[in-house]
């Protein structure tokens, strides 16, 4: 598919279950100067719940963004240890990570939940980080394109085109996760220009080229202007590299 490139980049840290709230005051503060006069790219940070407000406070005024690590699709009830979508935009999160793959490995996320999380997100104006990837043995198996198909088209089942536009996609290989192992460039924008043709199939050519596809998986400073540059990659979803700002800072200024 040609790939029609209007989308502003964005780059989101995952911080994973990292940083009380008062280090997360301090990493979140190290992030806003890191980042200041840069406009060309959106940038996120996805704090523990337990730090989302001291850094909503840390974060006004600034240009970047909250983001919450996961949420329940139920708006309120006896969901006991669950978060609502309601709940994330009270404390000002903008955007909240979905089927994170260590969400799916260890604590039972599916396709299917994966999708009510989504429609619960995007009904109240939350935006999705939607994540999806292959394992090293799927991989292996040359059947990449099938699980992340089955996993795209999971995630977006009854979703109209224009709640859609609003959803990031991080593509977000499993065996390059905390691994220091990075798919190449050539890898990655394989796979990403393979979802752009998933969702164009799915709502049209439009959609696709306005939805976000983040890379994500061993980013660093030293491989993200590669993966960065290449057509359908619109920026990265940190983890382990998004836990210092000036390291952090340094992958966003590789948005080119
Ligand atoms: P990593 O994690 O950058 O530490 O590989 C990425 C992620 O899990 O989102």
């Amino acid at each position: 598919m040609q790939s029609e490139n209007k989308r502003k980049p964005i780059v989101a840290g995952n911080w994973k279950m990292n940083r009380t709230t008062d280090d997360a005051e301090a990493l979140a503060g190290g992030v806003v100067e890191g980042v200041l006069g840069l406009n060309g790219v959106e940038v996120v940070v996805c704090p523990p719940f337990t730090a989302l407000e001291r850094v909503a406070r840390v974060l006004e005024g600034s240009t970047v963004s909250l983001g919450a690590q996961d949420m329940h699709w139920e708006a309120e009830g006896a969901y006991t240890g669950e978060i609502s979508a309601g709940m994330l935009l009270t404390c000002r999160c903008r955007y909240v990570i979905l089927g994170h793959s260590e969400r799916r490995a260890y604590f039972g996320e599916t396709d299917a939940t994966v999708n009510q999380r989504l429609k619960a997100a995007v009904a109240v104006g939350l935006a999705p980080i939607v994540c999806v990837g292959e394992t090293l043995e799927e991989r292996e198996s040359d059947v990449t394109d099938q699980v992340v198909r089955k996993q795209i088209t999971g995630a977006f089942q009854g979703v109209t085109g224009e709640a859609a536009q609003t959803v990031v996609v991080a593509y977000e290989p499993v065996w390059a996760i905390g691994t220091g192992l990075t798919a190449t460039p050539t890898q990655a924008e394989a796979v990403h220009a393979f979802i752009r043709e998933v969702i164009g199939q799915l709502y049209s050519v439009d959609v696709a080229n306005a939805i976000r596809i983040q890379y994500g998986g061993s980013v660093k400073p030293g491989n993200a202007a590669d993966l960065f540059t290449q057509p359908d990659i619109d920026g990265g979803l940190i983890g382990g590299a998004s836990l210092q700002a000036d390291v952090f800072a340094d992958i966003v200024k590789a948005v080119p």
